[in-house]
């Protein structure tokens, strides 16, 4: 954490403070210096390990014209899982081939766009999906590359909201009962389809590699029964979900131990099965922008109770971070204006909206508070933003990349206006 002369917390060269003056708040900050750096690691490892690879950023931690740029500038490609995350990295210019196209339901509108925009890859999720998309591939005369989602029955040890590989599953073919073999039958057979890989994703805020390795071993195995079969299979995708700090309290492996450990697992069992070592694709959110992003508020209310608890309240909660109340998520505060000041009580953050679970921090010592202050939560770059709602009609925060003491504006703050803008008033009578 920077602090600067004035004893403000200041990310990537800008003084907090100043910026939530100029922008307002609610408002996130990105340091996009430290989201570039996450990338080009990703790529140093990979380059040390030695293996054909791709790097697929999942949008969905992130997803806005100006990330996708930077992913795309990066070297990353894109996983999107709708047509609004589609059209958001169509809009920023990155080019459909680089585009890798997830989800559990695809509407047949957002297949057929996906298909008319010639996304590079989908990562085909279920036996319907694969029909739809083998016929809308044959009447646009296109042949659709997919990879195959396959459920590997591995339990994430991780909160079951974000656990997605194990067998009671909505995502992807079931390994266990057979279903992933009988999708590689029925991809082979598709004439519109040409299936070149597998796919699969645990979970998410993972912080040990061993379920990643389990996954990777039992995917090799059905890489190369895909082999045999005859499938012009290339790629093994495993995935994102590596675990980040979000306070002191957590210890994730370093990614690059992660890859380490994964690349070194599909070489071995490849090699037990003799067939060519697969393209190594992983698809991380979290990790890459999550410990980029702040978020600072303005600090209103206060309300003690005597022996039971502060209550201190900001201007958001719940409609842009809603982790603490889906997930139980644990986040460090700070008092952006008073950096140099002693703590002197704990205080729980609540936001603004009608109800109790409306947290943001369950417990922050902080110095003596004041309404005006700016309050800074750390580490909401993932999935925050992403999750914005418009409960209670509060309008979605302004975001800004920070960098070499320059601040840029990529998503405009909401308006009153703009939270109506859609509403139809009934007619007057
Ligand atoms: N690939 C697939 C197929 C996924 O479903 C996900 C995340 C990722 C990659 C990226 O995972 P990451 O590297 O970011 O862990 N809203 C939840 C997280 C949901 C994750 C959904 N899938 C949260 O706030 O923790």
């Amino acid at each position: 954490m920077e602090i600067n002369e004035r004893g403000h917390l200041q990310i990537g060269g800008c003084d907090t403070v100043d910026l939530a003056t100029q922008y307002g708040t609610p408002l996130f900050v990105y340091d996009e210096a430290f989201i570039r750096e996450q990338i080009r690691a990703l790529h140093r490892t990979f380059r040390e390990l030695g293996v054909n690879y791709e790097i697929s950023y999942a949008t969905k931690a992130f997803c806005t014209m100006a990330m996708c740029q930077l992913a795309h500038q990066e070297g990353l490609t894109l996983d999107v899982v709708s047509g609004g995350e589609l059209y958001t990295a169509l809009k920023a210019g990155v080019p459909a081939a680089n585009i890798r196209f997830h989800g559990n339901n695809k509407t047949l509108a957002e297949l057929e766009f996906g298909v008319a925009s010639n996304v590079g890859i989908f990562v085909v999720d279920n036996f319907v999906e694969l029909a739809a998309l083998n016929d809308i591939g044959q009447r646009h005369g296109k042949t659709v590359q997919v990879l195959l989602r396959i459920a590997p029955g591995i339990e994430a040890h991780t909160h079951h909201y974000i656990s997605t590989g194990q067998q009671d599953s909505k995502f992807g073919f079931d390994l266990e009962s057979g279903q992933a073999e009988r999708a590689m039958a029925a991809a082979l057979d598709a004439e519109s389809v040409r299936c070149i890989g597998l796919h699969c994703h645990i979970g998410s805020q993972i912080f040990d590699p061993s379920g990643h390795v389990a996954a990777a071993e039992l995917m090799c195995e059905l890489y190369a029964a895909g082999v045999r079969m005859g499938l012009p299979f290339s790629v093994l995708n495993l995935g994102g979900g590596f675990g980040i700090r979000y306070t002191q309290d957590d210890h994730p492996t370093p990614v690059a131990d992660y890859l380490g450990a994964m690349v070194a697992a599909v070489r071995k069992e490849i090699d037990r099965y003799g067939v060519g070592m697969p393209s190594i694709w992983i698809e991380p959110g979290r990790s890459i922008v999550g410990a980029a992003g702040t978020t600072l508020y303005t600090v209103g209310s206060q309300k003690v109770i005597p022996d039971v608890r502060n209550f201190l309240a900001v201007d958001g909660g719940m409609t842009d971070n809603p982790r603490l109340a889906l997930y139980d998520a644990e986040y460090v505060a700070v008092m952006a204006n008073k950096m140099a000041e002693r703590a002197e009580e704990t205080w729980t953050i609540a936001g603004k909206c009608c109800e109790s679970g409306d947290i943001v921090v369950r417990s922050a010592p902080l110095p003596e508070p004041q309404m005006g202050d700016i309050l800074a939560v750390l580490a909401t770059g993932a999935y925050n933003y992403s999750m914005v709602s418009h409960y209670n009609r509060i309008p979605h925060p302004a975001v800004v990349f920070v960098r070499d003491g320059k601040s840029r504006l990529v998503v405009e703050r909401e308006t009153w206006e703009d939270v109506v803008r859609l509403d139809r008033p009934l007619e007057a009578e």
